[in-house]
């Protein structure tokens, strides 16, 4: 079975690089999320679920915040060390575990967060459960997406990845045959995981984010799917993932044309939850 942690830790020295934002939309984002889930420097507790180099955390980290990171792959947090300069704050806890595994008292955070973590997780409803009793009340869940805006090449492209990877992959061609065949991180991704977290009875809202451009090139996305080759083709051997990578870099070199780089358009879409309860400090 596909292994997601030797899968992050295989990725980790260059997961910044291919999750890029420029700074001033960067900026934007940390500024939505403090504005829209009313971070108090003084009394919040955030615990972050996946929080992989401490690419969102480490700025809150920095603002002073008193912060708790869990991540199931050693390599990603290796990577938010590095950035740290080799020195755990005291603000900042950090532990290399499953997020299902981690305990705590009941009631312990204010917020819970995570950013582009919800769909790995197989199990939501222990999930859920969790983050509901750990969460105080009144306390604040975000999940964060960034969802890529009608961005056709990229589509297209993508979809055939998808299409030569799911040969024998019942999960892929399922989620193909539902998905008219573009799985691609669009709006629908997150209203489909809205109305999962409302079959686990747990009342979501999406709010929609700033929006910035990003430029990718020909090289940037082979070296994204590159990376990600071996998600969905656990089911394969060696030899044919790499026919298959193949054949679809061939397809990429005849579709993307002359330009060296394309703008990419993004937004960040916030599932956003808060539990029941006069928020107390
Ligand atoms: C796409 S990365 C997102 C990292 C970070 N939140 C960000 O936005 O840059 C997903 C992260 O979730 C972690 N992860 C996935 N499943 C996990 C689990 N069951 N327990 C803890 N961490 C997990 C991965 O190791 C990885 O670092």
């Amino acid at each position: 079975m596909y292994n997601l942690s030797s899968y992050f830790d295989h990725v980790a020295n260059k997961y910044d690089e291919t999750r890029h934002i420029p700074e001033r939309s960067f900026q934007k984002i940390i500024d939505f999320i403090i504005d829209i889930t009313a971070l108090d420097i003084h009394h919040s507790k955030i615990l972050d679920i996946g929080v992989g180099t401490g690419r969102t955390a480490l700025p809150l980290v920095e603002m002073g915040y008193e912060y708790t990171g869990v991540d199931i792959s050693k390599n990603m947090l290796s990577q938010f060390l590095i950035k740290l300069g080799g020195h755990i704050p005291k603000n900042l806890t950090l532990l290399h575990q499953d997020l299902l595994d981690i305990h705590f008292l009941d009631k312990s955070f204010s917020h819970i967060f995570s950013y582009h973590v919800l769909y790995f997780i197989e199990e939501k409803s222990l999930l859920i459960e969790k983050i509901k009793r750990l969460l105080k009340d009144g306390g604040t869940y975000i999940h964060c997406d960034e969802i890529l805006l009608n961005n056709f090449y990229i589509d297209d492209l993508t979809k055939q990845w998808y299409m030569l990877a799911s040969q024998g992959n019942r999960k892929l061609e399922e989620m193909l045959a539902e998905s008219d065949g573009t799985i691609s991180d669009k709006e629908d991704v997150v209203y489909k995981l809205k109305s999962t977290l409302e079959q686990l009875h747990f009342k979501t809202e999406i709010i929609k984010g700033p929006k910035w451009i990003q430029k990718m090139s020909k090289s940037d996305l082979i070296s994204y799917f590159e990376n990600r080759r071996d998600i969905y083709t656990g089911h394969l051997t060696e030899a044919e993932r790499e026919r298959i990578f193949m054949e679809w870099k061939t397809i990429v070199d005849k579709k993307w044309g002359s330009t060296p780089e394309k703008f990419i358009r993004k937004q960040l879409y916030v599932l956003k939850f808060v539990k029941e309860g006069e928020h107390t400090c």
